[in-house]
């Protein structure tokens, strides 16, 4: 089985190959940007440099960020226990190009590492395009043979892609894969349809490859850019299932590994309910939104960021009561630790 780790240094190998640099993921603080309370994607980092403040000494990159969708434009705090592929804090694996190529090359990486290099079946992936991108279109069945009928148009609430209420944006084309019947979780609502962008498991986005063209100012207006960039990110947490062959995020590796602390410290096994699963995935997932937020220096407050690592604790821990006895008595015995604790350092050492 491919580890999750293994995943994240092929990913970063194979652009690394086609001679981008691996940049660190930076903090989860955003460094001089009061627009945003958290990082909430990988292109946080080189913000400036789309702007045309800044010039890197490399015109193409790649990462693994550290991620959280807790506030502002992005937030899907309230997804989480309710769906298995929503986090708050997640990694996204990304490729950008600074000014250099554009979406033809996008495009081909995205398609060859997808279905050769992971052998993901064509014939299950489906790709959307902005309402007006005929070239996007276009270059999906140059590139990839994809056949029109499984490439979408998409308005701007899907297919635009925005960091925040100002700053660099544009036009976005998104990989989704079919996972099959089984993996819909609506089957026995009545009129439901399985859909792209519908609101089923089934149709996951795995990719999105966005065309950076525009800054959003604080008057709400576009303003072209000095040069077109490449912003894509995919959600590791996600494509870590799929590879591994299971439906939920909260099956992978890295997954497991803290939800088996979880065990340990409640003394109830994961699988035996639905409502405890989905405690135990809540658990996994604000314990590692609050482990990283501290490693990069914020601290329980009143309010702002600090306000929002209380919450994620308070929201933990009321998950924590209805499938275990109190934490404190059970605090004498030996837990296994470790294996969480080496996936996030490699985590924290990646890109
Ligand atoms: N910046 C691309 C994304 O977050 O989807």
């Amino acid at each position: 089985m491919l580890t999750g780790n293994a995943l994240r240094q092929s990913f970063l190998d194979y652009f690394v190959a086609r001679h981008h640099t691996q940049v660190r993921s930076s903090s989860l603080v955003p460094e001089n940007d009061p627009t945003l309370l958290f990082t909430n994607a990988g292109m946080v980092q080189f913000k400036s440099v789309f702007l045309g403040q800044e010039r890197l000494p490399f015109t193409r990159a790649t990462s693994a960020q550290k991620c959280l969708r807790i506030s502002g434009k992005h937030n899907d705090l309230e997804a989480v226990g309710r769906d298995t592929y929503h986090h708050t804090f997640f990694e996204m694996l990304g490729n950008w190009s600074f000014g250099d190529y554009y979406k033809e090359e996008a495009i081909g990486w995205a398609w060859d590492l997808l279905t050769r290099e992971w052998r993901l079946p064509k014939e299950r992936l489906w790709t959307t395009v902005y309402l007006d991108d005929d070239e996007a279109e276009r270059l999906w069945i140059k590139v990839a043979g994809i056949p029109t009928e499984r490439i979408l148009r998409f308005g701007q609430k899907e297919n635009f892609w925005e960091m925040g209420e100002t700053g660099p944006c544009g036009p976005c084309s998104e990989i989704h894969l079919d996972r099959g019947l089984e993996a819909c979780d609506r089957k026995m609502v009545k009129g439901h349809r399985c859909l792209v962008n519908g609101d089923c498991a089934r149709f996951i986005e795995l990719w999105n490859l966005v065309f950076i063209q525009y800054n959003r100012n604080d008057q709400g207006s576009l303003q072209d850019l000095p040069a077109k960039h490449v912003d894509t990110g995919m959600g590791m947490e996600r494509i870590t299932a799929v590879l591994q062959g299971v439906l939920s995020n909260y099956d992978i590796d890295y997954m497991r590994d803290l939800i088996r602390t979880t065990e340990d410290l409640a003394a109830k096994k994961y699988g035996e309910s639905a409502e405890q699963d989905l405690s135990f995935g809540v658990i996994a997932d604000h314990a590692r939104a609050v482990a990283f937020l501290i490693a990069d220096g914020v601290v329980p407050s009143n309010e702002g960021r600090g306000y929002v690592l209380r919450r994620l604790l308070r929201r933990a821990a009321r998950h924590g009561r209805p499938i275990g006895p109190p934490l404190q008595r059970r605090l004498g015995r030996r837990l296994d630790f470790e294996a969480p604790r080496a996936h996030h350092r490699l985590c924290l050492g990646a890109g």
